[in-house]
């Protein structure tokens, strides 16, 4: 077992105060995900997205990562084999927590992307304001977020690690959304075994070998110790 890829998705973050997507009563903090999270919502009601992905990295200043985020850091820090953590999640508490061998596929909410210049910038205050680009100047920054219809971040890297990967782990992800959804088959085709690690049983849990239900800071440090206890 030496190549290890790990899916994260919004349930890592949890415990540490951060909403999941599809909650309860299916909206994220009081928003439908369609609202906020597309192209067309950003054409269409430019302050209100802004608004939105402002309050997400105020509140997300005031998070901290949790023991899910610590265990999979310590994994990158001790594993000697490949390992690439490819999240989901736009929030950075898997690199606060310490981890580096780290992919954001649905971009980063302390990131900011020119619409005039296509460079990225850390986001410093609120977009609402509409701050200038620090590179060109043109006030036309938007999330560096990846929306539903848009391309996710770093396809053909995940892809070359899921080929080549022994060991497939997701992590509080529902699997709802692609292609994140579909990382499972692939790894489990190329011969890889599969784990997942949630609350519930996620939309694809039967594509895994071994599906364990429960909090992601109680399974994620347990998983890491069994993994380097095979290393040991
Ligand atoms: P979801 O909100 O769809 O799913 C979160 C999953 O985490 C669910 O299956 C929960 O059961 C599980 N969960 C909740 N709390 C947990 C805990 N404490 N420990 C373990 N698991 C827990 O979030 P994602 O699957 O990440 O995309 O959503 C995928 C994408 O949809 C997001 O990246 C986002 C969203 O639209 C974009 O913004 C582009």
């Amino acid at each position: 077992m030496d190549n290890i890829v790990v899916l994260t998705g919004a349930g890592i973050s949890a415990e540490s105060g951060l909403a999941t997507f599809r909650g309860p009563e299916g909206l994220w903090e009081g928003h439908r995900v369609e609202d906020v999270a597309t192209p067309e919502a950003f054409a269409r009601d430019p302050e209100l997205v802004h608004r939105f992905y402002d309050a997400r990295r105020a509140q997300l200043a005031q998070a901290q990562p949790n023991r899910a985020h610590e265990a999979l850091a310590y994994l990158d820090a001790e594993w000697d084999g490949e390992l690439l953590i490819v999240t989901q999640n736009v929030d950075d508490l898997h690199e606060r927590a310490g981890a580096r061998r780290l992919l954001h596929m649905h971009g980063e909410l302390t990131n900011a992307l020119c619409l005039n210049c296509a460079e990225r910038s850390p986001v410093a205050g609120d977009l609402a304001d509409t701050p200038p680009c620090p590179w060109c100047r043109a006030p036309e920054l938007r999330p560096d977020i990846v929306w539903f219809g848009e391309m996710p971040y770093g396809l053909d890297r995940i892809e070359e690690a899921l080929m080549r990967a022994d060991l497939f782990v997701s992590i509080g992800t529902s699997g709802a959304v692609y292609p994140a959804a579909g990382f499972v088959q692939s790894a489990r085709y190329r011969g890889a075994h599969c784990v997942e690690l949630n609350l519930e049983p996620s939309q694809g849990s039967s594509f895994f070998h071994d599906s364990r239900q429960g909090a992601a800071s109680d399974l994620v440090p347990a998983f890491v110790d069994e993994l380097l206890d095979t290393q040991a």
